[in-house]
């Protein structure tokens, strides 16, 4: 693996020579940290990070996530020229369509968009085509592994395949019984077969297992990447390059210093069109289960021996396993759940979640979740961890705040002008991506008074404006075979573990769900959860 390593993606390279950015000196001059996980020259040396030719099944290629995410993200890669000769892609769906049909519907998701992306297409299409059959149906797997061979011989792929399962989940059964089936999970003469699976995976601890018993029944665990975007996100690795590749955080990193965590997910968007699968979802199992619990993982996480993939995992299960179940008293004291009503998105007037279509008027799904965890461990006994994620609040923020605990003795207190929070230490995951600290400083003039004031860091004035999109990076990463930024199976299960005992908490309290108005902060009690002495943050 290499979670810092990294890609060169193109703000890596400097303009001139398309060499890795030299201003990482800084890390070989890091010299206090106790062992360097990064070495920031591998990939010019030439590292493992290249991938083999290969082949991209994409099942379900006529969705929504193949246009939007899949297909950016492969140009994006070949712009880069970090796809391996010979690859292609096949679409694997239901719809009747030739390969130049299903060409020219992935072009025209690029019409009104970017130029660059559409003609480098135009380039790149003769590598994309498609194979129409049911997901049950034997024959298509059949026509698929003819094909595998027939590209493998034309475009000398060595019997290297990754299959993408963009399906609805209620598919996954089946394609992975039927991929068993037809021999295509199973890898000869060295040749590699992996499975890329969207979320949700499953919608509680035990669909979720099952689900897991299934693939194991066609992959072995080294062939199966679960697929979280957050994992991907530049931002989010960078979490582990703030902690572990730097002396000055990690010795304040714990209890002792850390007043509280905040983690927060707020989303200007509805429901847009999703009210059908949101209805099932709820933002817990939406947002909560995989995003936000994968985030708290990599701020919790121990220093991991090495930055192999697994030894990294190792350490994110460690911190799921620590955070204990919910019994229904502590859902009713720590959780909260709430709904949003119709409001205004700047002066736009928004339909409230129950008027959205496809979702049901007496619904109780909740829109918005505030969370408060504790991880029961040495370094963070005590310290509250809190989690908050809406739909429909006033703008898309993703954010980390490390609150630290305020100075044993206030030489200058009540009389300043500090607000409450004190420091602050916050990774701004998007967007406007970047890293702050905030501290107080005495304002110039006759008398001592103190003000917060923030360093800041900001990627793009350090990088540069382009930065790799998430499923760019975890494509590429499948290719290459590192799993480090994919969830393993058992932190998929430990996360559902939490999220059971949550919602079931809230079934068997009958948990009030609470109302705000569309586009604001969500509900005022989601206040109360934090104590009179600490507040959310407004991103
Ligand atoms: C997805 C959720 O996993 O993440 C969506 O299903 C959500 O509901 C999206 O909007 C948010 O992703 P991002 O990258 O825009 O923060």
């Amino acid at each position: 693996m290499s979670l810092m390593h990294g890609t060169p993606s193109a703000t890596d390279r400097s303009p001139q020579t398309g060499r890795t950015d030299p201003s990482d000196d800084t890390l070989e001059e890091g010299n206090l940290i106790p062992e360097l996980l990064v070495n920031p020259l591998e990939d010019e040396l030439g590292s493992a990070r290249r991938a083999e030719p290969c082949v991209l099944v994409i099942f379900g290629a006529t969705g929504d996530l193949t246009r939007r995410k899949l297909l950016p993200s492969l140009l994006g890669l070949a712009m880069d020229g970090m796809l391996p000769r010979g690859f292609s892609v096949i679409g694997f769906a239901r719809r009747e369509k030739t390969s130049q049909e299903f060409r020219k519907d992935l072009a025209s998701a690029f019409d009104e968009g970017d130029e660059e992306l559409l003609r480098s297409f135009e380039h790149w299409q003769d590598q994309v085509e498609y194979l129409r059959s049911s997901f049950d149906d034997p024959d298509g797997y059949q026509r698929l592994a003819k094909r595998l061979e027939e590209l493998q011989r034309e475009r000398g792929t060595p019997g290297n395949v990754i299959y993408y399962l963009a399906t609805p989940p209620s598919a996954y059964e089946t394609i992975l019984h039927q991929l068993t089936d037809a021999g295509l999970s199973r890898e000869v003469n060295g040749g590699f077969r992996r499975v890329i699976i969207e979320k949700p995976f499953g919608r509680d601890s035990q669909t979720a297992q099952e689900l897991n018993t299934k693939v194991r029944a066609a992959f072995k665990e080294r062939q199966v990447f679960r697929i979280d975007h957050y994992l991907g996100k530049e931002t989010v690795q960078n979490i582990l390059a703030l902690r572990f590749a730097n002396s000055i955080f990690e010795p304040l990193w714990n209890q002792k210093f850390i007043d509280h965590v905040q983690i927060t997910v707020s989303e200007a968007i509805g429901m847009e069109g999703r009210g059908a699968y949101f209805e099932e979802a709820g933002i817990v199992r939406d947002m909560i289960q995989n995003h936000l619990l994968q985030v708290l993982t990599l701020v919790a996480m121990e220093p991991p021996i090495s930055n192999e993939g697994d030894a990294i995992r190792d350490e994110k299960v460690k911190v799921l396993r620590a955070i204990r179940s919910f019994g229904p008293d502590e859902v009713r004291e720590r959780t909260l759940r709430a709904q949003y009503i119709n409001g205004y998105f700047g002066d736009q007037p928004v339909p409230g979640y129950l008027q959205e279509p496809q979702v049901d008027p007496l619904s109780k799904t909740e829109t918005f979740a505030a969370i408060q965890l504790f991880v029961d461990n040495w370094r963070w006994a005590g310290t509250p961890f809190y989690l908050r994620a809406g739909k429909r609040m006033p703008r898309r923020a993703t954010e980390v705040a490390i609150h630290f605990k305020r100075p044993p003795h206030l030489l200058y207190g009540p009389g300043d002008d500090r607000v409450a929070e004190g420091n602050v230490l916050l990774l701004r995951i998007q967007p406007d991506e970047g890293v702050s600290l905030r501290f107080g400083a005495k304002v110039p003039g006759p008398h001592f008074r103190l003000r917060d004031v923030r360093m800041d860091f900001r990627y793009g004035s350090s990088f540069g404006d382009r930065s790799a999109d998430a499923y760019e990076r975890l494509l590429f990463d499948a290719m290459i075979g590192d799993p480090t930024l994919f969830a393993r199976r058992d932190e998929v299960q430990e996360a559902w573990r939490i999220v059971d005992s949550i919602l079931d908490g809230w079934t068997r309290n009958d948990q009030i769900v609470h109302d705000y108005v569309a586009g604001t902060w969500g509900p005022d009690g989601a206040n109360d959860l934090l104590g009179t002495d600490r507040a959310w943050r407004r991103p």
